[in-house]
């Protein structure tokens, strides 16, 4: 999370992207329920400058528990007490220089061992249908004991954006990697099957990223440190069921905003009815 979300200024100048709500949770609140409803009892958070929030937003609020006590507001009260379950650790590392994704994920290693480990990016906000992303790609992961990649079909003139693989189908929603790729312009991109921000991935990766030159964009790259693992072990690519919202751009982001409200228990019925009677008779 030591991005600089350019793409949000001036709302991250001072505040991480990670920290922008869709509704009422900011976007990190979604990926730590997501790891946990997976099974992960160890989150790791990676963060740089400007990141002081994320460490305060899973921590214990006595002032504001007091204070929301004192006033009787029980309802607030359990949803600021149940960030997390109990049981879940966070750990904060900080990346002192934003040399890029792989370099994010190797100042992990300290903590992570020598364990397969789960990455999520924030940004890419997904909602599971059933079951959140990274719960069904565990379940690959424990069927096949290999790193497996959280892949979706893009728009073919967007392959600039992601990390895209050579995919060899298997099965309707999984692909054996045999290449991958970050950021390959249309012409050259070996598919339209991008990476959107879910890894589940092998130790060996660390060892692999600490050579790892920097690539696309000046950056030590998570896709050319994965790339290199297919020499010597299998990934797999999953299409997770569910749909993901590029919260790193605006239009995604606002896209996720509605959707989510649409679903929000207090909000639904009159955010539908702002959007139908509202929104929608004004002619846009
Ligand atoms: C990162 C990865 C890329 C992946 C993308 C998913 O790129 O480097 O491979 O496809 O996340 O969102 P970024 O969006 O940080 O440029």
């Amino acid at each position: 999370m030591a991005g600089m979300g350019t793409r949000f200024l001036p709302a991250t100048k001072a505040n991480p992207k990670e920290m922008l709500p869709v509704v009422d949770k900011p976007l990190i609140q979604y990926a730590a329920e997501e790891a946990v409803e997976a099974g992960i009892d160890v989150l790791v958070f990676v963060t740089g400058r400007n990141k002081r929030s994320i460490p305060d937003h899973f921590d214990k609020a006595y002032e504001l528990e007091k204070e929301l006590e004192e006033r009787g507001k029980e309802k607030m009260l359990e949803v600021v007490r149940n960030i997390l379950p109990a049981g879940v650790t966070c750990v904060y590392i900080r990346q002192a220089e934003a040399l890029g994704l792989g370099h994010a994920v190797g100042c992990a290693r300290p903590v992570v061992g020598d364990e397969p480990f789960a990455v999520i990016l924030a940004d890419d906000l997904i909602d599971g249908a059933g079951q959140g992303a990274l719960k069904q790609m565990v379940e690959v992961y424990e069927q096949h004991g290999c790193s497996v990649l959280g892949v979706e079909e893009v728009p073919p003139s967007e392959t600039q954006k992601y990390g895209v693989v050579t995919p060899e189908p298997l099965s309707e929603r999984l692909w054996n990697v045999k290449g991958i790729v970050e950021k390959p312009a249309p012409e050259v991109a070996p598919s339209n099957m991008a990476v959107v921000g879910r890894y589940i991935l092998t130790p060996r990766i660390f060892d692999l990223l600490e050579t790892t030159q920097r690539g696309a964009g000046g950056e030590i790259q998570l896709t050319d440190a994965i790339s290199d693992l297919l020499a010597e072990q299998q990934v797999l690519a999953h299409r997770f069921n569910g749909t993901r919202y590029d919260c790193g751009s605006k239009l995604g982001y606002l896209q996720a905003t509605v959707e989510y409200a649409l679903k929000h228990p207090d909000l639904k019925d009159d955010f539908r009815e702002y959007l139908l009677g509202t929104v929608c008779s004004r002619g846009i």
